[in-house]
């Protein structure tokens, strides 16, 4: 299975999404393909926000060798799952969709941990460092119970 993570910049909320996923698949001992990007081109080739950087780091995950990249069609090509951070991500790719298909794909991550409640990951670029804190612990509950779902299914 492969997963892709979006948010708007792809330099705070999905990076981080991305390498937690991918720590949580080493941890269970899960097969799969884990990427993120951005709905805007705000920050194409451009590693992640240095807050998110060394608020992933203090949990022990390192995330700065990614770079950012937007959103293309084909993406619904490659992957199974398009996990958004926020409703407004969710237009975006629902509205660049070419098929009932590709819009199944598409869910609000925090729905895998708050069914149908549409709660969003809040974007903490223009916060402060609790902010950055306060995505780490939504996105670590919310990859940890897609990585358990997969544990129990065997991928
Ligand atoms: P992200 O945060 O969508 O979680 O990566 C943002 C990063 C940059 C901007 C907005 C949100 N920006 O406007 O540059």
């Amino acid at each position: 299975m492969n997963y892709l993570m979006v948010c708007l910049g792809n330099i705070c909320r999905s990076p981080l999404a991305e390498g937690i996923l991918r720590d949580k698949a080493v941890k269970y001992n899960l097969d799969i393909i884990v990427d993120s990007a951005g709905t805007s081109n705000y920050h194409i080739g451009q590693a992640p926000d240095s807050r998110t950087i060394s608020n992933a780091k203090q949990h022990g995950i390192n995330i700065s060798n990614l770079k950012g990249r937007q959103f293309q069609i084909s993406d619904f090509d490659k992957f199974d799952v398009i996990f958004v951070m926020d409703s407004s991500n969710y237009s975006y790719i629902i509205d660049l969709a070419r098929n009932e298909i590709d819009r199944t794909k598409v869910e609000l991550i925090l729905n895998r941990v708050y069914p149908n409640s549409n709660m969003a990951v809040p974007d903490p670029y223009l916060g402060a460092e609790q902010a950055f804190e306060n995505v780490f612990i939504l996105l670590e509950n919310a990859c940890d119970v897609i990585a358990r779902s997969l544990k129990n299914s065997n991928n």
